[in-house]
């Protein structure tokens, strides 16, 4: 693996793959890896000849709420995690390389990233969707792949790819969960021990309403209890929201379906935490 800093280093290095007739497949992330980020590395493995994963913690995508600076970080650890998993060219710019100076145009995003993490994070998915777009146009790859954990996240990087018309494949991949279902996120690292048995409340909310939907019941309402009936049990669970919602549109729904998304965001502790699962897959 090759690990470099300059956007140019990276058109050489993806140039010359693409002479030798390789298919490019591209996975973003902000680092500190965990198996659900190698788990797309796997897919893009499946997908192209040569993988190009970037780990860059984008100021643009944090409020100033939000902790930019105690975002956890590991650069050394990451690079043997992304090497060992097969990912051949590590793009690991500065803040400087990438934002040189005051942005002069940015992505606005289509009205969902106002709903669900846009309403608590103002500002983040223009924030997430210029970063994507400026990374896409130095990597350039055939497919990038995304995970279907940050969902929303997802769905405005398939609309402004559309919108765009830019000449890439976006690929979503599963959530991948920890033995307990508990599912992986940088952010876990940030939580206690009690807090990690308390955060296991998330998934079980979703599985909960999976069941139900499993056995029949097609009520958001009812659905909704039985995920509220689970979040019941651990009360310092802080909800930002449980929602169902169109699969495709993210608009939340009366009557769930196959596809239709069950959506959860909570505080646990200091740490803000979100899950989804979709029901009937
Ligand atoms: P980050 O949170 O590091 O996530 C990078 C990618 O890994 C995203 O596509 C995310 O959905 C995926 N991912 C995270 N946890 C996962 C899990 N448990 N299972 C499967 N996939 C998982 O998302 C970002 O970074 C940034 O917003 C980024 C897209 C890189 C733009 O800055």
């Amino acid at each position: 693996m090759r690990t470099v800093e300059r956007i140019a280093e990276v058109r050489a290095a993806v140039g010359a793959a693409r002479a030798e007739g390789k298919r490019i497949a591209f996975v973003p992330t902000m680092g500190f890896l965990h198996e659900g980020h190698l788990t797309l590395v796997d897919e893009a493995r499946r997908r192209a000849a040569f993988v190009v994963m970037s780990i860059f913690v984008n100021p643009l995508q944090f409020a100033p709420t939000e902790d930019l600076a105690s975002y956890p970080r590991d650069r050394d650890g990451d690079a043997a995690k992304a090497s060992a998993r097969g990912v051949d060219l590590l793009f690991m710019p500065d803040a400087k390389e990438m934002y040189p100076r005051e942005m002069r145009a940015e992505v606005i995003p289509c009205a969902l990233h106002r709903r669900w993490e846009g309403e608590v994070r103002p500002g983040h998915f223009a924030g997430v969707l210029t970063v994507v777009a400026k990374l896409l146009n130095i990597v350039q790859p055939d497919v990038a792949v995304f995970g279907q954990k940050d969902v929303q996240q997802a769905t405005l990087v398939r609309a402004m790819v559309d919108d765009l018309a830019i000449p890439t494949e976006i690929v979503v991949a599963p959530t991948t969960r920890e033995p307990d279902v508990l599912a992986m996120s940088s952010l876990n690292s940030y939580l206690s021990d009690a807090e990690r048995g308390r955060a296991l409340a998330l998934s079980r909310a979703l599985f909960a309403m999976r069941d139900a939907f499993d056995r029949g019941e097609r009520r958001a309402d009812a659905l909704l209890t039985a995920g509220r009936r689970v979040l019941d049990g651990e009360p310092s669970v802080r909800i930002d929201y449980l929602a169902l919602a169109n699969g495709t549109s993210l608009e939340p729904v009366e009557t769930a379906e196959p596809g239709t998304v069950a959506m959860i965001a909570a505080r646990v502790g200091r740490t803000r935490l979100i899950d989804n699962l979709v029901l009937g897959a």
